[in-house]
């Protein structure tokens, strides 16, 4: 039996259930998405307009100008959603839209016209934490239920999670610097990877020897992870070969790079998997999409956990899984059925 959502709207009890059609909103950072699914699992329409070739020049996102191209295209999102799922906002039980954490100027964009949408078809507002949205990407198109363990690995955050239930989740570990995606995106800057070089680098690395450089893992402690001491391993490494004039060997850099990152990760989930005690792990984030990640955690399914990882355009950002994320969690900073709420940049306290 699959959950369905109760939420509060107008001082009544409102039930939106496997049939009911959830719209949702993601302005968080560079991509202005929409999309419409159904009972938090089946998507109807998704659409994601990206910034990236407006950032690409500078070499990162720029938020004043993120907020403005949101601004730009947010109608034509929310067009293009209902046009490409045949329905009109009477037939939507909910509009859902991200709160944080991100980038202020650029939520509100997004927040505000999912909240417009509530006023104007007179239907209740979900906000939604862009974390949790980031582990409801595996909601779609399964039939996956908590409890399970999630190792969250995106552009700004790297966690380990124990999610109990759909209300109760715990960060268990995360990184005491940089989060993977921004090693990532760091690590291919300096070798002359253009933004986002997360992706790209990846590409490199299929091609390359991931033994050809020993890169140190971080020693942090318990569930947590560092970084920033890979990354200054990862310029010493580029700079023996620049200094020397010495042409870089980029796949087998990359390569090594990978093998570093994604064996850390293995190792930190394995261990909270088998000390916890839980049976299934998902991946979720942008950096899910990478190829060695997700090749070492499936690789968890011969010890018996269930495995699960969002499909590959559902692990960045886009609006379907703000949508499950409001159909299915309902826990204190998860989900906000609130039309007051407030953008917040960071996870408060
Ligand atoms: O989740 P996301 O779309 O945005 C945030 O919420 O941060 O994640 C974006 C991050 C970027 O750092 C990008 O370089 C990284 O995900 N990324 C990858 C791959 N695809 C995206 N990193 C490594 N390998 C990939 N295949
Ligand atoms: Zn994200």
């Amino acid at each position: 039996m699959n959950k369905v959502k109760n939420t509060l709207f107008s001082n009544k009890l409102v039930t939106i259930d496997n049939n009911s059609l959830i719209m949702a909103i993601e302005s968080s950072c560079d991509e202005t998405a929409c999309a419409i699914v159904k009972g938090g699992r089946e998507v109807i329409s998704n659409v994601v307009a990206s910034q990236i070739k407006i950032h690409e020049e500078y070499g990162g996102v720029i938020p004043e100008i993120a907020a403005r191209e949101h601004l730009e295209a947010i109608n034509v999102v929310i067009d293009e959603a209902f046009k490409q799922a045949g329905v009109n906002g009477e037939q939507i039980s909910a509009f859902a839209g991200t709160v944080g954490p991100g980038l202020v100027g650029c939520l509100l964009v997004g927040m505000n016209a999912a909240k417009s949408l509530a006023l104007a078809y007179d239907k209740p507002f979900i906000g939604v934490n862009h974390l949790n949205a980031h582990l409801a990407a595996n909601f779609i198109d399964t039939d996956l239920e908590p409890p399970f363990i999630a190792l969250l690995v995106s552009g700004g955050h790297t966690q380990i999670i124990r999610v109990n239930s759909y209300s109760d989740m715990e960060i268990i570990g995360e990184t005491i610097d940089d989060a993977v995606g921004e090693a990532y995106d760091k690590v291919a800057r300096l070798i002359g990877l253009p933004y986002p070089g997360g992706p790209k680098l990846d590409k490199l690395a299929q091609e390359g020897n991931p033994y050809a450089f020993k890169l140190p893992e971080s020693k942090v402690g318990g569930y947590d992870f560092s970084f920033s001491g890979l990354k200054t391993a990862s310029l010493r490494l580029v700079k023996s070969f620049t200094d020397k004039n010495i042409p870089l060997p980029l796949e087998d850099i990359c390569a090594s790079f990978q093998e570093c990152v994604s064996a850390t990760l293995y190792k930190k989930v394995k261990h909270a998997l088998e000390e916890n005690n839980y049976k299934q792990v998902v991946l979720a984030g942008g950096v899910a999409a990478n190829s060695e990640i997700r090749k070492k955690i499936f690789s968890l399914k011969e010890f018996g956990y269930n495995v699960y990882a969002p499909q590959m355009k559902y692990c960045t950002d886009n609006a379907s899984m703000v949508a499950s994320a409001a159909y299915f969690f309902d826990g204190k900073n998860s989900t906000f059925d609130n039309i007051d709420v407030e953008v917040f940049s960071r996870i408060k306290g």
